[in-house]
Order: C-alpha cells, then sequence, then structure tokens
C-alpha cells in the first residue's frame, strides 16, 4: 500500500473589525507606542468587542471560508478541532458548537488545549488521523478571544493580546508533501509564570475571585520570554538538523507572534533572513492558538508547492515544539 501523507489543501481566517491601537492603549494605562513597538513588536491588534460574542464566533467565519476555498461540503468533513485557550463555556466544547453552526452531520469534535502551541500540537493530531486511513478531511482550527482574560489596567501584559481565528483543511494525499515531522515538547514547569489563578477546579470562581482580579491572564514576562527563546530556537534548530534543512533550503519559518524580539531571536539561530520569516505581531498582536494560522493565512499568496516550512510555538504549560511542513500548492491561484 502507498504510504500517506497528511497535507494543508487550504486556509480560512477571520479577524474582528475593531482595531485597538497603542495609541488607545496608552490611554488606559503608563506606556506609549515606542516602548510597545521596542519591547514587543506590536503596532495594533483586533478585539472582538460585540457584546455576546465569543471565539466560535471567530472560528466559525475562518472555517466557513475555509470550506469555500476548498470546496468542502459540510457532510464530508470527517472531523473538526479547536485550539483554544478562551473557549465559549467551561463546557460544551468550542467545537461543537462549530458542527451546529457550520452544518456538519458526520463529524466528531473537539477542543484542544495547548496554549500558544494549541495549534502546533493540533496539527500534529490531525496527521495522525488522517495519516491512519480512516479520515480524509479534517478541520483544525486555531482561535481565541484573549481580550476575553486581558485586564486592561496591567500595562504588561494588555499589550501583546489581540483576538483572531484562522482554520486549516488537512487531507490525505500520496505525493510527498505535507506534515513530514513534528517535535512536540510539555513540561509543566511553567504554571507559576503564566496562568490564570481562578476559574478552574481548583479555585472555582467566586465573588472573592472576582473582587481579587484572579480571572486575568497572569504572567511572569522575563522568565517566560528567556524559556520562549531557548526552547523555540533550540526545537527549530532540532527538526532543520534531523530534516536536512538550513538557511539554504528552508523557504519558511511560521513562529507563533508573541515577541518580535522572540521570533528575530529564532530566526537568527538558523541565520534565516527576516523575508522568510512570516511575521504579522505588529497589525495582530499575540492570538494564542490563533498565531500561525493567521500567518499561513497572510501569507498564503506567496506560498509555492514543496516550499520547506518550519512552524514553531511556545505557550503556557510550558508547551512548545516545531513542525516541519512541504507546503502541498501555488497558494497564487488560489
Ligand atoms: O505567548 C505565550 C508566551 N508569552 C511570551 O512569549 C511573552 C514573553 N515575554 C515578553 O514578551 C516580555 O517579557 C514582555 C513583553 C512581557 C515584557 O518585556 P520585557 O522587556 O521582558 O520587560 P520587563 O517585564 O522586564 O519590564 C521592563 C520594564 C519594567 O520597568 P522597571 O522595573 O525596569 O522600572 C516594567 O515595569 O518595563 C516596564 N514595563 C513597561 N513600560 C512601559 C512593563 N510593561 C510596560 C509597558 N510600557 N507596557
Amino acid at each position: 500500500m502507498e504510504k500517506i501523507n497528511a497535507v494543508i489543501t487550504g486556509v480560512g481566517g477571520y479577524v474582528p473589525d475593531y482595531i485597538l491601537t497603542n495609541e488607545e492603549i496608552s490611554r488606559m494605562v503608563d506606556t506609549n507606542d515606542e516602548w510597545i513597538m521596542t519591547r514587543i513588536g506590536v503596532k495594533e491588534r483586533r478585539i472582538l468587542n460585540e457584546e455576546g460574542l465569543g471565539t466560535s464566533y471567530m472560528a466559525r467565519k475562518a472555517a466557513k471560508q475555509l470550506m469555500q476555498k476548498t470546496g468542502s461540503n459540510p457532510d464530508d468533513v470527517d472531523c473538526i478541532f479547536v485550539a483554544t485557550t478562551t473557549p465559549d463555556y467551561r463546557f460544551p466544547s468550542t467545537a461543537s458548537i462549530l458542527c451546529d453552526k457550520l452544518g456538519l452531520k458526520n463529524a466528531f469534535a473537539f477542543d484542544l488545549s495547548g496554549a500558544c502551541c494549541g495549534f502546533l500540537y493540533s496539527l500534529q493530531v490531525a496527521a495522525g488521523l488522517v495519516c491512519s486511513g480512516r479520515y480524509k478531511k479534517v478541520i483544525v482550527v486555531g482561535a481565541d478571544k484573549m481580550s476575553s482574560m486581558v485586564d486592561y489596567s496591567d500595562r504588561a501584559t494588555c499589550p501583546i493580546f489581540g483576538d483572531g481565528a484562522a482554520a486549516v483543511m488537512v487531507e490525505p494525499t500520496t505525493e510527498d508533501y505535507g506534515i513530514m515531522d513534528a517535535i512536540l515538547r510539555t513540561d509543566g514547569k511553567g504554571l507559576p509564570f503564566l496562568h490564570m489563578k481562578a476559574g478552574g477546579s481548583v479555585c472555582p470562581a467566586s465573588a472573592y475571585t472576582v473582587e481579587n482580579r484572579w480571572h486575568y491572564i497572569h504572567q511572569e514576562g522575563r522568565t517566560v520570554f528567556k524559556y520562549a527563546v531557548s526552547n523555540m530556537s533550540n526545537v527549530t534548530a532540532e527538526i532543520a538538523a534531523k530534516n536536512n534543512l538550513d538557511k539554504n533550503n528552508i523557504d519558511w519559518i511560521v513562529p507563533h507572534q508573541a515577541n518580535l524580539r522572540i521570533i528575530d531571536a529564532v530566526a537568527s539561530r538558523l541565520e534565516v533572513p527576516h523575508e522568510k520569516v512570516m511575521i504579522n505581531i505588529e497589525k495582530y498582536g499575540n492570538t494564542s492558538a490563533g498565531t500561525l494560522p493567521l500567518c499561513l493565512w497572510d501569507f498564503e499568496h506567496k506560498l509555492k508547492k514543496g516550499d520547506n516550512m518550519i512552524f514553531t510555538a511556545f505557550g503556557a504549560g510550558f508547551t512548545w515544539g516545531a513542525v516541519y511542513v512541504k507546503w502541498g500548492y501555488d497558494g497564487s491561484v488560489i
């Protein structure tokens, strides 16, 4: 039997209309455009500010566009999962809400919690399902409404994050393209440095937790920064070496968009020039599980069949990893 590879066959995306600029943030907290641009690299971010709309709203728009672009019939979708830290509800899953909203009748669905690395993990899960030969159309969504847990009185975190969603279709091929290799890691050491204090089963929501502002992102930025730089750089170098990839044959690095200085450090470790690194942090900020597929969405028109790409991410947990993708279609003809 011929070997089955799992290949990305399309990308869809969505970002909300509302643009939160550095100027507006400077009116909320003691900061300025210069600090945010030099320390983080974000100029503006999108915010889903309409009452009553959650992550599934953005995820549905991204998945709908994906299904249109790939000509996919809802009945043919086997599986959909949503990488997210900001699900619509504690339960049921945001993915199950999508099944209804997208009219998927034959799919199973679940959310995957891997923080900013969630999309990377999901891609590998999708590849495993497709390569098993049992599933033909798997939708992977990365979506987060980070504004739902950002404290807009905390200058150390509020300039970083934004809202957005994007999705890819993963399908089988017998050609030598697709999700070729993955190195994924989790260590559990990151809890003190990046978490939300309340709202989970250890500390359920109460008047006390609300009064004490425990339902926001808590981040010790400097520590997270150090781990992000070393783990992302190391794992990217490791997957490159394992697959005989170097600055001469890597076409794209697709890095998590948490901080421009982290992205620069990862690229310079492999000596890959800036023009081969997908960067859109300046306009969306850190959309957590949304960053990698939103990069693909923005850069799709530049991609060529056979491009060698290394996706890499780092997030709460800590979670991190790198995935080697040999791109499967010419983006300019979409
Ligand atoms: O996606 C999940 C993974 N997350 C990440 O990868 C985030 C990693 N961390 C970071 O990106 C950076 O650590 C931050 C952007 C969060 C912070 O940048 P930093 O260069 O590490 O700043 P810092 O926390 O060391 O703070 C330096 C100074 C402090 O002042 P003092 O103590 O030196 O007087 C802060 O109070 O900058 C101050 N500061 C600010 N100043 C103006 C912190 N936030 C701001 C601000 N505007 N918004």
